[in-house]
C-alpha cells in the first residue's frame, strides 16, 4: 500500500503549507553567474538498500533511491540515490546529504548523537561552529515544522515556552526518521565551476537522533528540494536569481562513478530545441505532471478513469522508484497496444510479481532492446515527450533473453488516478522545475557529458 498511503498524507500536508505559506529568507554571498550555480550529484553505491518498508509514514522520499519495486525488475536498488556534498558551519564541516524532491527539510546528524548511523566522515558539532544558531519555538520557521514536531512539543507547548528550542521529528516513507532541533547555519558548497558558494542563515535540522537510516557511510542526512518554505530551493531562491532548479541524471544502468548534475537558480532553465514543458499543478508539496495520454507508435492511448470521470492523471516525478507506473486503466490499454505492435514471435506476456509490491509487468523474448514502437507521454498543455528506447525498455537483470517494458502497474494503482514517472524514464533527461512560473520542463540530454 506504500505509494498510495504516502501520497494521501502528502496531500494533507499540502493544505497545511497553504495555511502557513510564507518565505524563509537566507542571506547569501554569491558573486558568480548572476546568482545561479551547479553542483555534482554523487550516486550512492552500496549493497545496503533502504527498501521502502510499507509503513504509514509522513513523507514520501523522491529523487532518492530505495527500490520500491522488487522482483523481477530489481536491478541495482540504490542506483537512484543522489548525494550532494555541502559544508556547514564556521569552520566548515563537510556533510553528504541525499537529494530528495519529496520533502523540504535539510538535516544532518549532529553531535552529540545518541543513536546515529555510522558515517565515514566527522559528524557536525554545532558547539564548534561560530555561526550556529538555535531557532526558538516562537520564531516563524518553527511553525513550518508543526506537522513534524515531537509529541511533547505541540504548538501549544511552544506558546507556553517561546524561548525553548524548536524541536522537529521527521519520518520518511522508507522509515528513516530524524529527531533534532531546527537551527540556522552558514552552508557552503563548491560549484561545478570550482567557485565557493556561501549561503548564510540556512534553516536546517541538527539531528541528534536517527532511526532506521540505512547508510553506506557516506550519507549524513537529507536535503529537501520540495516546494515548501523550508526547502533548500525556496530558501536560496532570492539569492540565486529565482525559485527554480533542474537536474540531469545519468541513466541508472551506467557506471556509478559518473556523476549527475543539479543546477539552482538563474541558469537552471531548460531551454533550446526539444524542450517539452507542462504546467506544474499547484501541489505546494512535491512535483507532479499531468498526463493526457500515451502514444505507442502512432496510436494514442487515452486515459479513462475507473474512479471518477477523468481524462487526465497525475504522475509523481520520482527517481526513488526504479521504474515507471501507470494507473491500471491506461496500463491495460497501453499493453494491448504494445502487444499489437510488437512482433508476436517475441511472445509478449504479462508477468505478475506477487511479492509485497504486487505489480504487473509486460515482458517479451529478446536479447536486445527494440527500437520500435516509439513511446511518448502527452502532457497537459500539448507537450509530447518521446522517450528513448533505453528509457522505455529494460533488459532483464536475471535473464539475458528477456526484455521488460519499463512501466508497470502496481495493484495499488488499479483504482487511482496517478502514476509514477520513475528513474528509468528520467535518465538522460534534463528536468527542470520553475517554481516562479509553475512549469516543469524536460529535454532529452546526454547527462554523461552535459
Ligand atoms: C542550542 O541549544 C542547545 C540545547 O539547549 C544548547 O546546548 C546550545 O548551547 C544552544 N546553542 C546555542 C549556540 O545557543
Ligand atoms: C516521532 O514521531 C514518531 C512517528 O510519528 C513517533 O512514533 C515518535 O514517538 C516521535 N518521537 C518523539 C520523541 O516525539
Ligand atoms: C567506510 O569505512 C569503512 C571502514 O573503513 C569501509 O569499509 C567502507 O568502504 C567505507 N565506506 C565508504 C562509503 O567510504
Ligand atoms: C540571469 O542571468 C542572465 C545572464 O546569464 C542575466 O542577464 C540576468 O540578469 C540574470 N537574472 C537574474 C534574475 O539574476
Ligand atoms: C470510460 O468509462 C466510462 C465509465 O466506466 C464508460 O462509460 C465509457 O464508455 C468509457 N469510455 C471509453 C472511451 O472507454
Ligand atoms: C497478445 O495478443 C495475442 C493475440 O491476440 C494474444 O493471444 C495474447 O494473449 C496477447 N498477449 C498479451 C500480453 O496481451
Amino acid at each position: 500500500m506504500a505509494t498510495f498511503c504516502h501520497y494521501t498524507i502528502v496531500v494533507i500536508t499540502i493544505f497545511f503549507f497553504h495555511l502557513v505559506y510564507c518565505s524563509v529568507t537566507a542571506t547569501s554571498n554569491i558573486n558568480n553567474n548572476n546568482g545561479g550555480f551547479s553542483a555534482n550529484l554523487i550516486r550512492r553505491n552500496s549493497p545496503n538498500s533502504p527498501l521502502y518498508r510499507h509503513k504509514n509514514n509522513k513523507v514520501f522520499r523522491r529523487l532518492i533511491g530505495g527500490d520500491m519495486l522488487g522482483y523481477p525488475l530489481q536491478t541495482d536498488p540504490i542506483s537512484g540515490m543522489h548525494i550532494l556534498k555541502l559544508s556547514v558551519g564556521t569552520p566548515p564541516s563537510d556533510i553528504y546529504v541525499v537529494a530528495d524532491t519529496g520533502s523540504d527539510l535539510l538535516w544532518t546528524q549532529c553531535k552529540p548523537c545518541n543513536t546515529c548511523s555510522n558515517t565515514n566522515h566527522t559528524m557536525f558539532d554545532p558547539r564548534k561552529s561560530s555561526t550556529y544558531r538555535n531557532i526558538t519555538c516562537s520564531e516563524k520557521e518553527c511553525r513550518f515544522v508543526d506537522d513534524s514536531k515531537p509529541s511533547s512539543q505541540s504548538p501549544s507547548f511552544c506558546r507556553k515556552h517561546p524561548t525553548r528550542m524548536c524541536a522537529y521529528n521527521m519520518t520518511y516513507a522508507d522509515s528513516t526518521s530524524t529527531i533534532g532541533v531546527l537551527a540556522k547555519e552558514t552552508v557552503t558548497l563548491t560549484s561545478r565551476t570550482g567557485e565557493v558558494v556561501t549561503l548564510e542563515d540556512i534553516v536546517f535540522g541538527c539531528g541528534h537522533l536517527t532511526y532506521e537510516h540505512v547508510s553506506t557511510g557516506n550519507e549524513m542526512g537529507i536535503i529537501g528540494l520540495g516546494r515548501g518554505p523550508l526547502s533548500f530551493v525556496s530558501q536560496i531562491a532570492p539569492h540565486v536569481g529565482g525559485n527554480k532548479f533542474s537536474y540531469c541524471l545519468v541513466p541508472t544502468h551506467s557506471d556509478p562513478k559518473f556523476e549527475s548534475k543539479i543546477h539552482f537558480g538563474n541558469g537552471s532553465e531548460v531551454l533550446g530545441e526539444g524542450v517539452v514543458s507542462t504546467p506544474l499543478p499547484d501541489d505546494k508539496y512535491g512535483y507532479t505532471v499531468v498526463v493526457e495520454g500515451i502514444s505507442i507508435g502512432n496510436e494514442f492511448v487515452s486515459f479513462n478513469s475507473t474512479v471518477k470521470p477523468l481524462k487526465k492523471f497525475k504522475m509523481v516525478v520520482d527517481s526513488g522508484a526504479s521504474i515507471g507506473h501507470l494507473p491500471r486503466d491506461i496500463w491495460d490499454r497501453v499493453i494491448t497496444q504494445l502487444n499489437k505492435t510488437l512482433d508476436p514471435e517475441l511472445e509478449p506476456s504479462i508477468v505478475y510479481d506477487a511479492t509485497q509490491d504486487k505489480t504487473h509487468y509486460l515482458s517479451f523474448n529478446s536479447m536486445t532492446i527494440p527500437d520500435e514502437p516509439k513511446v511518448a507521454f502527452h502532457f497537459m498543455g500539448g507537450g509530447k515527450l518521446e522517450l528513448m528506447a533505453e528509457q522505455i525498455f529494460i533488459k532483464s537483470p536475471q535473464d539475458e533473453k528477456k526484455v521488460f517494458f519499463g512501466i508497470g502497474s502496481m495493484d495499488i494503482f488499479s483504482e487511482v488516478n496517478f502514476g509514477v514517472f520513475g528513474a528509468n524514464l528520467q535518465g538522460n533527461l534534463l528536468i527542470g522545475y520553475d517554481l516562479d512560473r509553475n512549469v516543469a520542463s524536460f529535454k532529452p540530454t546526454n547527462c554523461l557529458i552535459a
